[in-house]
């Protein structure tokens, strides 16, 4: 068996890393310049363009361009009156922005567990964790795959909860069944979208959200903008009646954006051929289970993540990122930002509590009644998700034949590589201290 790069093999990539990019055109460019020409750069006609276009592409009634996928997420909890005392029900397996726009609100974020095949929020477990002082869910469609709708907006409907669905990584997915048809993030009452770098479609920074309430729409729209009216124009007053910030996209990201959603169909189509070619070379690797496919609805392909079976494989999916590493088609870089070592509950901010101004304040805030901590064992699923869950590479349109050959390469070098110390008994441990200090 060719010895892995790691002990000391050739690797099975030599030239440029395969790292995540974005797919501009000249379209991305003239669109830029325009604006530059026109001398009118901050939000204007531009946005509201855009804004209309993304509300016409997803079948909402509102869309509203901000700053990023996580000030998106504070609008909205702003919008739904989240506050002091509140709960809101999130998931452990995501981006750290999905549950720490509760604290923005001076709120509790309440872990619920994760469905171990698709990684999004299982409901039983949401259900469990609904108490009288829940207000809220934000159910992630982690990677692309859409989340498990239906029981989510029957538990809203039950317990009279918002739902925000955090559509980040989701773009294009849509659902089946009883909302067939529909795009993940406008089922719920808020969709929050990001059009980060390396998202489905990417304006540098920038997210939107949407909405067919108008009441939220019109709340978000003063709370991203100090408070103004839409419907009184940039002419209109500031009323500082309300808290309120500034979350105002350029006419810039707003111009790309446009480009972006203009060609989407065309990003997601390539990321999904590019997924399915993965498959089909990865279909028959033991120990390997390959993105799932969900019956209620049609996913998208933010990333390709594989999960791989320690029992089988002998190793966890760390020493695995470190092996493909070395092979020279992964990026270690990526794991401690949002290729996910541990879920967030397990992060500082929450088992500390550390709270804002030095104090545990929202956790054990005066104005909230119940009693919250976050420790090991609170969402086991996602625990075990972490050590065993590798997001092997971003199928951007821009990957040749080769990068996905390599990708693959790699990983069934490693694979069989790995099975066979563990049958001759070698342990596995890449783990140094010059790696964990990367990480
Ligand atoms: C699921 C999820 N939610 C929220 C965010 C935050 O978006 P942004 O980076 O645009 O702030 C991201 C990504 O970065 C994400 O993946």
């Amino acid at each position: 068996m060719e010895k892995l790069a790691i002990d000391g093999g050739t690797p099975v990539r030599t030239k440029n890393p395969i790292v995540e990019t974005d797919y501009y055109t000249d379209e991305e460019l003239d669109a830029v310049v325009e604006v530059m020409k026109s001398n009118k750069i901050r939000r204007g006609a531009v946005t509201l363009e855009y804004e209309k276009l993304i509300a016409e592409k997803l079948h909402v009634k509102h869309a509203i361009a901000v700053t990023s996928g996580t000030t998106t997420l504070h609008i909205a909890m702003a919008a739904l009156g989240i506050g002091p005392g509140d709960e809101v029900i999130v998931t452990p397996y995501t981006f750290i922005a999905s549950d720490t726009c509760v604290l923005e609100q001076n709120a509790i974020p309440i872990f619920a567990d994760v469905d171990p095949v698709t990684l999004t929020l299982d409901p039983v477990d949401v259900e469990r964790k609904v108490t009288k002082r829940t207000k809220a869910i934000i159910p992630v469609s982690i990677t692309g795959t859409p989340i498990n709708i239906e029981p989510i907006m029957d538990i809203a409907e039950k317990y009279n909860l918002y739902v925000v669905e955090d559509a980040a990584q989701s773009f294009g997915a849509y659902y089946h069944g009883r909302y067939e048809g529909k795009y993940v993030g406008t089922v719920g009452h808020i969709g929050s979208f990001s059009t980060v770098t390396g998202k489905i479609i990417s304006t540098g920074e920038g997210g939107f959200v949407t909405t067919d309430d108008d009441d939220l729409f019109n709340k978000m729209w003063g709370f991203m903008d100090f408070g103004r009216k839409k419907s009184q124009g940039g002419a209109s007053k500031y009323h500082w009646s309300l808290p309120c910030t500034n979350y105002r996209i350029t006419e810039f990201q707003s111009a790309i954006g446009i480009q972006q959603i203009n060609r989407v169909e065309y990003l997601n189509k390539k990321r999904t051929e590019n997924a399915h070619y993965l498959n089909e070379k990865l279909k028959d690797l033991p120990g390997v289970t390959l993105p799932p496919e969900v019956p209620y609805g049609e996913r998208v392909y933010f990333y390709y993540v594989i999960r791989i079976n320690p029992e089988i494989i002998g190793a966890d999916m760390l020493n695995m990122a470190i092996a493909l590493a070395a092979e020279g088609t992964y990026s270690l870089n990526y794991l401690s930002t949002t290729r996910w070592m541990i879920p967030q509950h397990l992060e500082p901010l929450f088992v500390n509590k550390t709270g804002y101004g030095g104090t545990k304040c929202p956790f054990e805030c005066p104005w909230y009644e119940g009693k919250v901590e976050y420790y090991e064992g609170l969402c086991p699923v996602s625990e075990k998700a972490c050590e065993e869950v590798l997001w092997l590479a971003s199928v951007h349109p821009l990957l040749e034949k080769q990068d996905l050959d390599d990708i693959a390469n790699a990983v069934r070098k490693v694979v069989f590589n790995f099975i066979e110390k563990k049958e001759k008994g070698i342990p596995i441990d890449y783990v140094t201290d010059e790696i964990r200090a990367k990480l």
